[in-house]
């Protein structure tokens, strides 16, 4: 018997109608439309806006564009994982209260942290599940309100990140497609370099937490970017080498969406051109777990039956991996 594959059978993103833009942002902090182009690539991010509005919103927006579009019922589903750093709350789990309010009822749900790897971990968690037989209908939802954790006081962070999210619907399949390979690697010593400083057990929030703004994203850029430039691109290059991939074997690229500069020197490494390469930061900004189904939900249509893809992350862990997958459909 052939071998059960978790074959990727819809996509779907939601993002924010608001955006903020980098002319906007030169008027809340000292930087410029030109810097940021030319250091991220960066022109635009959508907000979320709107009382008590948080995480799941996003990816309740994806998970019912997603059912509606697949013809899928809510009740088929029998797991949902959600991968964000931005939960509505400490708990319940965000994944609890997407599957609620899509009306996903028969589904165990749970969120997943690897940071901007998020949805990576979570893909590779979901499709072992399918490849077991055990699950049929499989939701992996990648999303983040990522200006609920980000210092509008600091320019250095507060211009890279936006929020939105995606979803993938995962269904088993005995053809030669889906979810071929992945290799994941953490390394907890990169902690130091980007985390949340308070909030959490070690450090709840008080008032001098929060007025040591604490609370929010805490990154130094460079030393991030030089583990980011290297990892992601040796990740994606090991993944090709390991399934004795050439570049002209590869359809697309889909990098995380953390700066142009990585994106280009991951494709670089790979030795693929750059029009193979899905990319969208200069609409999203880094969207966190949301990158990677942003950009495949954007580049549906032009996906084709058998296409080799590979996806690439790197994020705060720090956490790093890629995924070879061969695409399952053709445009719909
Ligand atoms: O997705 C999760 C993982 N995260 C990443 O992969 C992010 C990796 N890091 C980066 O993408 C880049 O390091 C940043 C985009 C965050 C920063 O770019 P950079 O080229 O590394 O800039 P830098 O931090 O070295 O700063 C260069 C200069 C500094 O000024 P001085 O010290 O040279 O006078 C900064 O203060 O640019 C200054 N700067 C800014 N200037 C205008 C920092 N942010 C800004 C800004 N506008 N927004």
């Amino acid at each position: 018997m052939n071998k059960i594959r978790a074959a990727i059978t819809g996509v779907h993103g939601w993002v924010p109608e608001d955006v903020l833009t980098n002319a906007e942002l030169e008027k809340m902090v000292d930087t410029t439309d030109e810097w940021i182009m030319t250091r991220t690539g960066i022109k635009e991010r959508h907000i979320l806006k709107g009382e008590g509005k948080g995480t799941s919103v996003l990816g309740v927006g994806a998970v019912k564009g997603l059912l509606e579009k697949t013809g899928t019922s809510p009740d088929e589903i029998d797991m949902l994982i959600c991968a964000t750093v931005t939960p509505d709350m400490q708990f319940p789990a965000t994944a609890n209260i997407i599957s609620h309010h899509c009306g996903i009822k028969n589904a165990f749900s749970f969120d997943m942290n690897a940071a901007c790897s998020g949805f990576l971990y979570a893909l590779v968690t979901a499709s072992k599940f399918v490849e077991s037989g055990t699950h049929k209908k499989v939701i992996v939802v990648g999303a983040d309100k990522m200006s609920s954790i980000v210092d509008y006081q600091d320019r250095a962070t507060c211009v890279i990140f936006g929020d939105g999210g995606g979803a993938f619907l995962l269904e088993p399949t005995t053809e030669e497609c889906g979810i071929m390979d992945s290799m994941m690697h953490t390394d907890g010593s990169g902690m130091i370099h980007l985390h949340q400083k308070a909030g959490g057990s070690a450090k709840p929030p008080t008032h001098d937490t929060i007025d040591a703004r604490e609370h929010y994203i805490y990154q130094e850029g460079q030393a991030v970017f030089k583990f980011a430039v290297t990892n992601m691109a040796d990740v994606a290059a090991a993944i090709m080498e390991k399934n004795q991939l050439k570049p002209e074997d590869i359809a697309w690229l889909v990098p995380h969406q953390a700066n142009m500069r990585i994106i280009e020197a991951t494709a670089r490494r790979m030795g693929i051109q750059k029009d193979q390469v899905m990319i969208n930061i200069e609409r999203f900004g880094n969207t966190t777990n949301g990158t990677l189904p942003l950009c495949v939900w954007e580049w549906e249509n032009q996906l084709r039956k058998g296409d080799n893809i590979v996806l690439a992350a790197f994020g705060g862990g720090f956490t790093w991996g890629s995924i070879w997958l061969k695409w399952a459909y053709d445009p719909k």
